[in-house]
């Protein structure tokens, strides 16, 4: 059963693509027409928690668990490798539930095995599956997913979500690695955010609207879908803006990750300006796989990587942290959201 449903969350994702409303159209970048830096110099390399990443772009969560989903990841894992790309695999509940099918997780560390790999879990995993799944892979970080409304909107999916935050306390306090808490397209907002960094959390990804949607992939499961759940939750320049409202209030070291809807790299720039340190992408990326293949997924990781250091020499920002500091320009229903929630 559940591994049917891995390659139906693939097709579906495929079929319905990415809405592209996530938000950073009402952001707008400023010119800095005396840039005073080269584009040979602009660095890329960011760091999330304690990790350094070569790039800020990140491989987000999607699959594993069957073998077409092994050959996904095959693929995802040598263009992350070519490309100095930190990768994320899927769910692994179902490698913890039936062995017989780590490898299609494991192959990912298999192919890129000095590269940033990092390990999926959701919300009801306990200490010892965080171990297991972090073992499988020699993982860098942990994944801890949070997908409230696609369990709801699922007909077999979770009901009871009580002691998610307890759960997550005691995988971070005794993993020994970097534990990310994500969203897979509802967003966060600040109280959860909070919640969240007080839990001792020190990554999280915000996981907006506007890319892959998971209400409408499974309202497309369902017999009677409810397609009124379709524009749940808020889009990522909001719930970036959100988190960053909460890593504000809070002393410890916080980074956020930007992941929903990312396509293009004025995108990526966009969010960093905002204050991300990385930016995940999945559907986006999985659909140029899937349809041009391998070498042109590596060259559209390098393009993006060529556009960002465009963009940067446009706005005179040498560094990520040079990125973050440069001004920007909020308007529409991301500025209405902000003005309403008290963010400034
Ligand atoms: C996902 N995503 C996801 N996330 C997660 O934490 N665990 C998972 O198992 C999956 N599975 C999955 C399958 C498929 C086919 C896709 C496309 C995505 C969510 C993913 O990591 C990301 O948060 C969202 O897809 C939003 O990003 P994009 O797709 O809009 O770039």
């Amino acid at each position: 059963m559940r591994i049917s449903r891995k390659m139906e969350h693939v097709h579906h994702a495929l079929r319905l693509g990415q809405s592209g409303k996530h938000g950073f159209q009402d952001v707008k970048l400023i010119p800095n027409c005396l840039p005073g830096i080269a584009s040979d110099h602009i660095a890329l390399q960011t760091q999330i928690g304690e990790l350094i990443l070569s790039s800020p772009i990140i491989i987000n969560a999607m699959t594993g668990g069957a073998q077409e989903t092994e050959e996904i990841n095959r693929e995802l894992a040598i263009a992350a490798r070519e490309t100095g790309l930190a990768m994320a695999v899927g769910s692994q509940m179902s490698a913890l539930r039936n062995p017989e099918v780590s490898s299609s997780y494991e192959v990912v560390r298999k192919v890129n095995p000095e590269g940033i790999v990092f390990a999926n879990l959701g919300s009801e995993a306990t200490v010892e599956q965080a171990r297991q799944a972090i073992e499988m892979l020699r993982a860098d970080a942990l994944q801890i997913h949070l997908n409230v409304m696609q369990e709801l909107i699922m007909p077999e999916g979770d009901r009871n979500f009580s002691g998610m935050l307890e759960r997550i306390e005691a995988i971070v306090r005794q993993v020994g690695i970097p534990v990310i808490v994500k969203e897979v397209g509802f967003g966060m907002v600040s109280e959860s955010a909070e919640a969240l960094l007080d839990c001792g959390v020190q990554i999280i990804d915000v996981g907006g609207r506007g890319g892959t949607n998971f209400a409408a992939i499974e309202n497309a499961r369902r017999e009677q879908p409810m397609e009124w759940l379709n524009d749940w939750g808020c889009t990522t320049s909001v719930a970036l803006l959100e988190a960053l409202e909460a890593k504000r209030s809070h002393t410890s070291q916080v980074s956020i990750i930007a992941t929903g809807g990312i396509g293009e790299a004025v995108d990526i720039c966009k969010a960093l300006t905002l204050g991300a340190s990385a930016v995940g992408m999945a559907g986006g990326l999985l659909k140029l796989l899937r349809s041009d293949g391998t070498e042109a997924l590596i060259k559209r990781i390098e393009s993006l990587h060529s556009e960002l250091r465009l963009l940067m020499t446009a706005m005179g920002s040498r560094t990520m942290a040079s990125l973050a500091e440069a001004p920007v320009v909020i308007t529409g229903e991301t500025a209405a959201w902000c003005t309403a929630r008290g963010i400034s």
